[in-house]
């Protein structure tokens, strides 16, 4: 069995039903997040794309960067680089001695951003790492220059509390002392402003969480009927999480080919897909509490929707 067979037989079986939201991103799921991105309703892209353009003389001066001395931003899932290409462009155009080096999983995504960043910052020395963010930064470790680590887009909250515990306390391990992180996050606020973003009007979300049901049919030879399914998504201010969940219109069975198995659905029976965690300074600190980060200052855009903690690895 593979890993996908493993976690959907797994996922399938359990009480309440659930799959990992790191299998929205096959090829046609990658090309909906960047829709969802464009989403009016989607304010996270746009907010932190504003902390890059407005404040960026800001980060430099609380990233403590100085024109002498050499170093490196490390980029954990850099995507299209659309936030940092900003940041990046004022570095070179200032003389800094910075080297860029994005890692992805996607050797796809790094030679669409390696290409990008050749045609619109020729001077700007780029190293991409593809392969798993701490095998990579653990090999950069030995390095004598700074790095500035950028975990952007709030992909953290797509992780349980305890993972993403565990994930800062990896990265901190993997850091040198006054390494610095940038971590981008979206911040509590009411349901009326959260809720949209993840059930926008033009229905890329749910084109984007029913296509996990695809992807089953496509790569497990499952029978799922996408149109007897519903997406649905459930936000509380006090709780400061997004979920995300398939709901089965009908009482039905579906048939998973590859695992020879039939998995029963009751009307109304609903398979949890993503969580999408927000923040305060409050859950920031409990999630760094068992590593040697310190949290040096936070920059919010205009509406106060989202913020870029700056943390000092001591
Ligand atoms: C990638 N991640 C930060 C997105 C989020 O907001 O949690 C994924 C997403 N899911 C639905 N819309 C966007």
């Amino acid at each position: 069995m593979n890993q996908f067979e493993i976690d959907v037989l797994k996922g399938l079986s359990a009480h309440p039903k659930s799959l990992p939201s790191k299998y929205f991103y096959n090829e046609i799921g990658d090309r909906l997040f960047v829709e969802i991105m464009k989403m009016p309703e989607y304010y996270l892209t746009d907010a932190e794309l504003e902390i890059f353009e407005e404040q960026t003389a800001e980060i430099i001066k609380v990233l403590d960067l100085t024109k002498e001395e050499p170093f490196e931003i490390v980029e954990l899932g850099a995507g299209d680089g659309t936030k940092t290409i900003e940041l990046l462009k004022v570095l070179v155009a200032e003389n800094y001695k910075v080297e860029y080096v994005p890692i992805d999983i996607s050797m796809h995504a790094l030679d669409g951003l390696k290409a990008r960043l050749v045609s619109e910052l020729p001077a700007l020395s780029v190293k991409p790492r593809q392969g798993d963010y701490f095998e990579v930064l653990s090999s950069l470790k030995a390095t004598e220059k700074r790095k500035i680590v950028l975990f952007l887009g709030s992909n953290i909250g797509n992780l349980l509390d305890q993972r993403a515990q565990l994930f800062m306390q990896n990265l901190s391990k993997n850091l040198n002392k006054n390494d610095q992180l940038l971590l981008g996050v979206d911040l509590i606020k009411s349901a009326d402003i959260v809720l949209p973003a993840y059930n926008d009007e033009a229905g890329i979300t749910r084109k984007f969480n029913l296509n996990l049901l695809q992807r089953m049919n496509d790569d497990l030879g499952a029978n799922f009927v996408i149109e007897q399914f519903e997406h649905c998504p459930e936000y509380t201010e006090e709780e400061g999480i997004a979920k995300s969940f398939l709901k089965s219109k009908t009482e039905q069975t579906v048939f998973v080919k590859s695992l020879g198995q039939a998995f029963h659905f009751n009307q109304g029976e609903k398979i949890h897909t993503e969580i999408s965690r927000k923040y305060n300074d409050k859950i920031i600190q409990s999630l760094i509490a068992e590593t040697s980060f310190l949290v040096m200052d936070k920059l919010v855009d205009s509406r106060r929707y989202f913020a870029d903690y700056v943390l000092r690895r001591n």
